[in-house]
Order: structure tokens, then sequence, then C-alpha cells
């Protein structure tokens, strides 16, 4: 399939140049300059750029959007959330996983990373909807007991890991005060063991004051791992943080909303720690919306120095790093790389100038995209859903909102 006539942007240190691009069997085979007659996709007034990523999310909680606001973080998780959470079925799960997709899908995202239960549910709204993702079984061990949950991870990896070049599986240690010391260096040795990465909740709140280096030798510094948060780690500590396997999400709606603060992000890049973007769930964020959170980001690190989180350094972040850190080749639409992609309408007030479009990607943009493509297939197209049947998911989304919220 050949798609263009419109500007497209390679990558985060590029300028967008009008051309075409022709996609095969999920790749992208070739990417020309100026204009074509007998195009398959015309994509005039648009601009294609490398999709987004989100690395951390609790993708179903869409299902819980907006039901606990204004309250501590104790109070919505414990208090609000976890509540709701029980209720939860399978079938709950794998239309909540499809829900938030379809928002991903409708703000440039490809690919995320999730930390749940009922996973094998998630699994298999990202088979069926056609997303990227890294799952992880959510896991704890109140009172020394995991419940099973670390065989469930297994399992989940030993069924999904690999699917369709789309999914992988890696192990969800929800947090160091939600997990002892022995169940998380069980956990590291599984992911050794697999050479499998470690989604994890890492200092969010003011009260997570534990030490990092107790967690190194438990062997967090011997896997790879994505640190979700990490609002209130030691900034001393960074350098070695930068010599490791590790990537930061920053979530800074998050971490606003939760009154949680906000991430040095500036020190962190400064030191070398990798940083991506995530949204957290959209129970606390409301959104799934890595533009937004680029923006933010770059706002809130703009407030002690303006030349912090450059449009570059925040597109990058977002694009190649994301997907870095997810394990999939990404952010990059060049010959050889994975079909993936977004194409957003330019014939809108905030692209204007033109000449500026790519600044206007972090600082101006904001609404949804006309399209996302994964491996060569779009997901979603101008409105429309290609691989779902839209009607009946919010059919199935109004049944289960009668039933949880009733
Ligand atoms: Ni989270």
């Amino acid at each position: 399939m050949t798609l263009g006539n419109c500007l497209i942007l390679q990558d985060f240190k590029s300028e967008p140049f009008l051309g075409w691009l022709e996609v095969e069997d999920g790749k992208i085979k070739r990417v020309v300059k100026g204009r074509r007659e007998d195009i398959d996709q015309p994509l005039e007034g648009k601009l294609v750029m490398p999709a987004l990523y989100n690395t951390h999310t609790h993708a179903a909680m869409s299902l819980l959007r907006g039901v606990a606001e204004d309250v501590t973080f104790e109070e919505w998780l414990f208090g609000r959330i976890l509540p709701l959470e029980e209720r939860l079925t399978e079938e709950m799960v794998y239309y909540g996983t499809i829900l938030a997709q379809m928002e991903m899908a409708r703000n440039g995202v490809v690919g995320f990373a999730d930390m749940y239960f009922h996973e094998d549910a998630v699994a298999r709204a990202v088979a069926d909807f056609g997303l990227r993702a890294l799952l992880t079984r959510g896991l704890v061990d109140v009172g020394g007991d995991d419940g099973g949950r670390l065989k469930e991870n297994l399992k989940l990896y030993e069924r999904w890991n690999g699917y369709d070049g789309r999914i992988l599986v890696g192990l969800g240690p929800h947090s160091p005060y939600s997990c002892s010391r022995g169940y998380l260096e069980k956990i590291f040795d599984v992911a050794k063991e697999h050479d499998i990465p470690v989604v994890i909740h890492l200092y969010e709140t003011a009260q997570e004051r534990y030490d990092l280096e107790e967690l190194l030798r438990l062997g967090l510094g011997e896997v790879k791992v994505i640190a979700a948060h990490c609002v209130h780690v030691p900034t001393e500590k960074l350098p070695l943080l930068s010599k490791l396997n590790f990537y930061v999400s920053h979530n800074p709606t998050s971490n606003l909303k939760l009154g949680n603060g906000v991430a040095p992000v500036r020190e962190m890049l400064r030191e070398g720690v990798k940083v991506t973007f995530g949204t957290d769930g959209p129970a606390s964020n409301n959104t799934l919306d890595i533009f937004h959170e680029m923006r933010l980001a770059s706002l809130l690190q703009k407030m002690k120095d303006p030349s912090a989180l450059d449009v570059e350094t925040c597109l990058k972040m977002a694009t190649v790093d994301g997907a870095e850190a997810l394990g999939f080749e990404g952010g990059a639409i060049r010959e050889g790389f994975e079909a993936d992609l977004v194409v957003l309408d330019l014939k809108k007030p905030s692209f204007f100038p033109l000449k500026h479009a790519k600044r206007h990607l972090v600082h101006a943009f904001s609404g949804e995209v006309f399209a996302t493509m994964v491996k060569g297939r779009w997901v979603y197209f101008n409105g429309e859903y290609p691989t779902i049947d839209e009607g009946e998911v919010y059919k199935k989304l109004a049944e289960i909102e009668e039933k949880l919220y009733s």
C-alpha cells in the first residue's frame, strides 16, 4: 500500500517534508520525497509521524474513570478503587481494555505497558484490537501470600509472550510497599531467568522512603525495569540509575492529580537516566493521552528553567525511548522499520504556521489524531475502528456500567 502526498516527520530529530511511503507486510518499504499521482491512500493536508508509546497504565481502569476525584492517594486507592476492582470480571476487564485502546489509538498511541489482573483478558483484548503491549500481572504478597499471582504472571508469559510480534510479557511487582523483600528478590530472579522486564511503581508518594540500594541488592539492578513515577526518588542516586537498564515512566498528570508532586525530570535527564511518558490508569489521570503528558511535562519542567524539555526531547521520550522501554522497535519512519505511524490533520487552527508544525506537536496540538497504524494495519481511521464492532463494544460497556454502578 502506498500512502502520503503529505508532510512526513521521520523521527524526532528531523523536519517534516512532503512525501509518500510504501508499506508492505507490516513494514515500511520505502519513504520517498515529493508527490505521487497513483497513490492508494492520499493524505493531503496531513502529517505522518512516528507513533507514541504509553509506558505505564492500567488500561481496564477506563471502567473506573471519574469514580474518585479530589481525594488523597490513600483514599483514592484503598477507599474507592480497590472495593470496585473486586467486582471486575474477566469480561469487564476485556472490554475495559478494548475501550482504553480505542482511546489510545485516537490519541496516536500504538503501544502501552500494562499492570493489572485478569491479564489474560487484557492480552485477548490487545490481540483483537491490534495495539502493541507489554503486559504484566500486578504482584503483591500482603501477609506473605501472593495468592498464586506470580504463577499467573508466568502462565501469561508462556501463553502470550511474542504473540503476533505485538505482545510482550513482563513481571509486575506492584511496589516495594506492597511486596515483601523476599518476594521482590524472587520476582527479580524469575525476570533474570526468563530475560523479561519488570514493571513497578517506585517512589510515587512522599511516604515511600525505602532504600534504593537495598532494592538493587535484591536484583532490581540486574533486570530491565520500567519504574512508574519516581517523583520522590533520592536525586543523589540518579547517577546510579543511569548505569542500569532502567526506564522511568513519567506520569505528570496522575502525580499532580493525586497530590504526589512533580518528578525531577530535568535532573534525571541531566544525569543520563532514561525517561519516557506514561498516563497511569484512567482513574487517576483521567485520559490516555500522551500528547497531553508531553506538553504538561514540558511546562512543569520549564517552571524553573525555560530551556528544559525542549520539543525534540519530548518527542524522543514519547516515541523512540517509549518503544525501547517496552521492547519494540519504533520511533522512526524509515525503510525496514515497523509500519507504526500516526496521521494528524494539519487543517486545524493550532497548526498555523505550518513551518513550525513540529513545535506545535508538543505546544499547540490537542485533540484527536486522524489515523493510527500498527504493523501496517489501521486501528483507527477518521473516526472509525476497522478492527472492532464499535456498536457492539458500546453495548457491552453500557451493560458493564449498569452492573458496576447501579
Ligand atoms: Ni500505576
